[in-house]
């Protein structure tokens, strides 16, 4: 049996084991600093596994001792987003927690892929990198299937089409500066702009760009963990199944879209071995100016996670 182990059993961590846990696809580990919670987690979901009939062992601990010979490792520590902030608002806090995480689970399986949800996200998968020295391929964010989950749930609403037919694509960082292409966007096939007036799909754009912000304002004491959790499942599951799927995700970029030394949200491959290859779509002068306003955002937020820790 695979097994997975996450790091940070709050709302995201604890939501992902859920997920995770009822496709069978790996044993689980729960590691918080909380004494007794990812325990009593770990324990409650392994009571439930009779009910629906899957054979997945979870534990919890307050040890990375526990994670020893994980095939993945799922960042989740660090603090959620309250109202007024923004995603580079938890940088210091959250950069601490995630550079320890790194450091600790890598001691215990030095041949785990990474996948990081914690944010800020592009920074993150950034610090988790340079701290563990893995290879790119081994190191994946998790954002662009969230972004774009949260377009095509938003188009659902609007249209009344099958959440099924709707493909939608959001490249680039993890922020307001998110880039939602609207031109490789469609309904069963029709272009988005040719099924929605511009005024529709305008304000489709900007509420997908402030999805985030819109949870957190209505739960107030923390942000969104349900599609989050589910679109880190998603990756896992391509890697254990070497599925070769295509989804937009956070790598780190060397050279691609003329980008280098940086995270960002861009379509890659994933396969047992993490990621395979990133897709490099044909831009237009739009798309092109968008992905470097969203890029300029995303270096900032690196060159402050630089002056915070030495990597
Ligand atoms: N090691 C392990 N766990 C830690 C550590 C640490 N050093 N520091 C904090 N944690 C744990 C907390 O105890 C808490 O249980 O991380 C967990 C975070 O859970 P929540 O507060 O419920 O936050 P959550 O909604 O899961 O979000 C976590 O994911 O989506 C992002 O923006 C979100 O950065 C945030 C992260």
């Amino acid at each position: 049996m695979n097994k997975i182990s996450i790091i940070g059993a709050g709302m995201t961590g604890s939501t992902a084991a859920h997920w995770l846990a009822e496709r069978e696809l790996a044993d689980l580990v729960l590691v918080d600093v909380v004494e007794g919670m990812p325990q009593g987690k770990g324990l409650d979901m392994a009571e439930a596994m009779p009910i629906i009939g899957k054979d997945v062992e979870i534990v919890g601990s307050n040890d990375y001792a526990a994670t020893k010979g994980s095939d993945i490792i799922i960042i989740t520590a660090g603090i959620a987003r309250k109202p007024g902030m923004s995603r580079d608002d938890l940088l210091t806090t959250n950069a601490g927690i995630v550079g320890q995480a790194a450091a600790e689970t890598l001691k215990y399986s030095p041949d785990a892929i990474y996948i990081v949800l914690t944010n800020p996200l592009d920074t993150m998968a950034y610090h988790t990198l340079k701290t563990t020295k893995l290879p790119r391929e081994r190191v994946i964010g998790q954002a662009g299937i969230l972004d774009s989950a949260r377009m095509r749930a938003f188009v659902a609403m609007e249209t009344g089409v099958s959440v099924e037919n709707i493909s939608c694509y959001v490249l680039g960082g993890h922020g307001d500066e998110m880039v939602p292409l609207t031109r490789h966007s469609n309904i069963a096939g029709v272009p988005l702009r040719d099924y929605l007036p511009a005024d529709r799909l305008e304000a489709i754009v900007n509420r997908t760009r402030k999805g985030g912000g819109e949870i957190v304002n209505l739960l107030k004491t923390g942000s969104a963990f349900y599609a989050p959790s589910l679109a880190c499942t998603q990756m896992a599951e391509a890697i254990l199944k070497d599925k070769h799927l295509i989804v937009p995700c956070a790598a780190y970029m060397n050279g691609e879209y003329g980008l280098n030394d940086m995270y960002f949200g861009v379509p890659v491959q994933l396969g047992r071995n993490g990621l395979e290859r990133i897709i490099e779509y044909k831009l237009d002068d739009e798309e092109k100016a968008m992905f470097e306003k969203s890029a300029a955002a995303v270096k900032d937020t690196h060159e402050a996670l630089k002056k915070l820790v030495k990597i």
